[in-house]
Parts: C-alpha cells; sequence; structure tokens
C-alpha cells in the first residue's frame, strides 16, 4: 500500500486498488480484500500490477494469479526472491519468519528459482521487458547484506500483450 500510494503522488492521474487475501479490519482506503485467486477486476482495467513480495507465498495461485494480472493490465511488476539452494531458502524463510510471522502470513517451503520464473513467464506468454538483479536491499547494515544476499532479490517487469 506504501508503494501504491507514493506512486500516486508520483504519477499525474493515478488510480490505484490494492489487493490482498488479508481482511480490511483497519477501514484502510483503496484496499479490497480477494480470495486470493481471481482478481477483481474487468479486463485492462489498470495499465500495471504489481506482486510486491507476493508469488512465493502462495506457489499453489501463482499461476492463476499471473494469469489474471495479465487479463487485468497491461504491464506486470513483481518483486520477488530467488532462492539458490538450501541455504538461500533458509536464510529466506527466516527473514520471511521475522518480516511476517506476527501478521499470521505462511512462511513458503520453497521460493522462485530463476529456472521456474523463465519457464513460468514462458508458459504464460508473458514478455520479460527489463529485470533489476541482484538487488542490495540492505546497504545500510553489513550483517543484513551479507545474510540477506542482492542475488536473491529481483524486480521483473512484463508486458502482458500476446507473446504465445
Ligand atoms: C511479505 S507480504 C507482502 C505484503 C505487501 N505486498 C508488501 O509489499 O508489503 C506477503 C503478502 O502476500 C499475501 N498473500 C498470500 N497469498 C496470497 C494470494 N494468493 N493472493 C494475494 N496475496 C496473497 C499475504 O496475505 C501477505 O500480505
Amino acid at each position: 500500500m506504501s508503494i501504491s500510494k507514493s506512486l500516486a503522488v508520483k504519477i499525474k492521474d493515478c488510480h490505484y486498488t490494492c489487493i490482498d487475501i488479508y481482511p480490511n479490519r483497519n477501514n484502510w482506503v483503496n484496499y479490497q480484500q480477494f480470495d486470493g485467486n481471481t482478481i477483481p477486476f474487468g479486463d485492462k482495467t489498470y495499465d500495471i500490477a504489481i506482486f510486491s513480495d507476493v508469488l512465493h507465498h502462495d506457489f499453489s495461485n501463482i499461476e492463476s494469479l499471473l494469469t489474471e494480472a495479465r487479463r487485468v493490465a497491461k504491464y506486470i511488476i513483481i518483486k520477488d526472491h530467488f532462492e539458490y539452494g538450501f541455504f538461500s531458502r533458509k536464510v529466506l524463510q527466516i527473514a520471511d519468519f521475522i518480516g511476517n510471522y506476527g501478521y499470521g502470513v505462511s512462511i513458503p517451503n520453497r521460493y522462485l528459482s530463476q529456472d521456474y520464473y523463465k519457464d513460468l513467464i514462458d508458459k504464460l506468454g508473458l514478455l520479460e521487458l527489463n529485470r533489476t538483479w541482484p538487488i542490495n536491499l540492505y546497504p545500510n547494515s553489513l550483517i543484513a547484506g551479507v545474510i540477506i544476499k542482492k542475488e536473491f532479490q529481483f524486480i521483473s517487469i512484463l508486458s502482458t500483450e500476446n507473446h504465445t
């Protein structure tokens, strides 16, 4: 919600709705709870759909969420994690536990690999226009920066035009 809010400040005539499976107990504005599968908007309602650290939380719905985002938006921006084996998976699980446990968000048992991500977007006919990777999310923390490696973080921009 903070990301959308700051984009709306920077971009003229920017309208946004944030969606999540989390109930709207706090009367958040521009927020809608949904079923985690079917995005509750019409075809090409939005220019951009953003998944910020969401997809790795629900592997069972990754394909339907991206298929739905392809229907609803012209572009998809994904911020997520890449894992490379046991160490990266454990580090990311610990970071997810610290960041999310208090909110009742489930901790994933795996993360996307680069091969999985490539196969996924190819399968769904999405075209990757740009990838920012690696990303140093913790430039001011030596410890976090060493443990949570910059190779674990990526941002990918996808076009939803038909590329199959
Ligand atoms: C790490 S939090 C990220 C929250 C927010 N997007 C952000 O960037 O701060 C992961 C979020 O994914 C949500 N989530 C889990 N499964 C989901 C699904 N199938 N569809 C949409 N959101 C889901 C959780 O409820 C949680 O809010």
